[in-house]
């Protein structure tokens, strides 16, 4: 039997989809575009065609630490889910990381799930700061960051800039803001981020390469 790794990539995500919006209380389609700004940026930043692989599994990864059983039971429990409550949430980092730790990935990608939320700044939960905290985990919080907190309709891109420039240098580096910027320029990135459809999208550029 042939196991297609990006099909069932792809399947996961549908699923962490459904945890996500029932905890988190996010948009459907919320890990796939997180993938597909991250890829955008990784790929503005001259990330390998490896590291742009991984990236896009660990973008669609990145929540699955919400999915644990005790930690969802717990905060389905409440009375009221505070998003920020949840999304601060230590526990989901270290779950999130442990759960992928055997995840054929290409390059070495250890950490870059628990590290998920640190913040350009140090103000993160494990306090680390700058370049400390590795690339693919700056590009996937900096996406998850944008995606949780903008409307991505192209009218609004002159309020998803003033976003970004607040929170400069304070949760995510001026590199990470500057790509975006560039990127945010080409109209197609405002259709595709928008297309109920963008796993299609995203499987296209998510090819196996090893
Ligand atoms: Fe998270
Ligand atoms: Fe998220």
């Amino acid at each position: 039997m042939l196991f297609n790794l990006n099909e069932f990539l792809m399947s996961v995500s549908f699923a962490l989809d459904f945890v996500e919006m029932d905890v988190l209380g996010v948009p459907s389609n919320h890990g796939k575009r997180v993938a597909y700004i991250a890829l955008k940026v990784g790929q503005y930043l001259g990330l390998s065609s490896k590291e742009l692989h991984d990236i896009v599994s660990l973008a669609i990864l990145h929540d699955n630490g919400v999915s644990e059983k005790n930690l969802y039971n717990n905060l389905m429990c409440k009375e009221e889910i505070n998003l920020n409550e949840v999304e601060v949430a230590k526990k989901h980092c270290i779950i999130g990381e442990e759960n992928i730790i055997n995840y054929p990935f290409l390059t070495d990608v250890k950490n870059i799930i628990k590290y998920h939320h640190e913040k350009y700044d140090g103000s993160g939960f494990f306090k680390l700061k700058g370049d400390e905290i590795p690339i693919m985990a700056q590009i996937i919080q900096f996406a998850n960051d944008m995606e949780m907190n903008n409307n991505f309709k192209s009218d609004k891109k002159e309020e998803i800039i003033s976003f970004i420039k607040e929170r400069e240098n304070v949760s995510f580096s001026h590199k990470i803001s500057r790509a975006f910027i560039e990127i945010a320029r080409d109209e197609k990135f405002w259709i595709n981020i928008n297309n109920e459809s963008i796993n299609n999208i995203i499987k296209k550029k998510h090819q196996v390469i090893a």
